[in-house]
């Protein structure tokens, strides 16, 4: 059984709790919250100990840490945890930070000190992202000429009145808090951007953009555009990713691009691969901790000798 710490016991540790109870072959054994509150309320849910300084999960034998806490945070806490304690293997929520510098920092720090950094981009195990990716690989779809991929969602005044929410130091706004998972998946389909333009609005009236537009080419020769927004009316809307390529034309579309709307690919039928959502994040992380726990190379130091 591997053993994994929480680190941050705030809303998105629920979705992480569940995914690892789902997974045979890993438990969690630790929590951590610097709020002695949260860090007891969870630790008595799941009946394992807890601290409130991540330093304190150094020799405890775990094999994984899953780093939960605000954006912002991400890179200091994944470093430290990297080079203060003896965890071999790092899980980080999205984003791994809100600057490119410190992502690239991040990682030598993490690289050097031995360990692995694993960041949470729970789209990319959405199986229709998985079926556009190994299309796009096996090149039979020809030439890429364009994409949209559109984010239109909802955070309401509730949502931004929690503490680091809309703040340039911890939250970012929309493109990095939002729309991350899908600036991801872009890189993961494209690759390289070449060159981009963008625009951002503030109406809202935070320190950060609550709806951004951008235009991209990739290094590959492919164009196209992304829209994100928290300022759909009253609920979140959709989410969309059409796809013009020489020899097929896709449309994915659902609240987190989870039905195939439109297909029309040379010499293959629309696949049935709608998925019915039965949580708000998708089953992404599930699909993450079971690769966790089948990947026989993570294991703690300390259960090695
Ligand atoms: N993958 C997804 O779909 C998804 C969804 C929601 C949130 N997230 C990401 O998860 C992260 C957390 O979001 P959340 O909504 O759970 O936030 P939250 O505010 O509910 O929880 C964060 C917790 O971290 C704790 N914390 C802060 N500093 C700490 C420290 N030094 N040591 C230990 N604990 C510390 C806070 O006390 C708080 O309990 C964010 O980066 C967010 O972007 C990802």
């Amino acid at each position: 059984m591997k053993k994994v710490a929480l680190v941050g016991c705030g809303r998105i540790s629920k979705r992480h709790i569940e995914a690892i109870r789902d997974t045979d072959g890993l438990e969690i054994a630790y929590v951590c919250d610097k709020n002695a509150e949260m860090a007891k309320a969870t630790a008595e849910e799941l009946g394992v100990p807890y601290v409130t300084d991540y330093r304190e999960l150094n020799g405890k034998g775990l094999d994984i840490v899953s780093v939960l806490t605000p954006s912002g945070l991400h890179p200091r806490h994944v470093s430290n945890i990297a080079e203060l304690t003896d965890i071999p293997y790092i899980v980080c929520e999205k984003p791994i930070s809100l600057t490119l510098r410190e992502a690239f920092e991040v990682y030598r720090r993490v690289e050097k000190a031995g360990k692995t950094l694993l960041p949470v981009f729970q789209n990319r195990y959405n199986p229709l992202v998985r079926l556009i990716k190994e299309l796009l690989d096996s090149g039979r779809l020809g030439k890429i000429h364009q994409f949209i991929c559109n984010v239109l969602w909802n955070r309401n005044d509730e949502y931004f009145a929690i503490d680091w929410h809309g703040t340039p130091e911890f939250d970012g706004g929309v493109l990095y808090t939002q729309a991350s998972h899908y600036v991801d998946m872009l890189h993961y389909f494209f690759g390289e951007v070449e060159s981009y333009k963008g625009l951002g609005s503030d109406l809202r009236g935070f320190d950060v953009y609550d709806s951004i537009s951008a235009v991209l080419r990739f290094k590959s020769g492919t164009i196209g555009s992304i829209n994100a927004t928290v300022d759909v009316y009253q609920t979140n809307f959709l989410t969309e990713f059409t796809l013009i390529a020489q020899n097929g034309t896709i449309r994915l579309s659902g609240t987190n691009l989870n039905q195939i709307d439109f297909w029309n690919v040379e010499g293959m039928e629309k696949p049935d691969l709608n998925i019915k959502l039965d949580h708000q994040y998708g089953k992404g992380h599930n699909t993450m901790y079971e690769y966790i726990a089948k990947n026989s190379s993570i294991c703690s130091q300390a259960r090695r000798t």
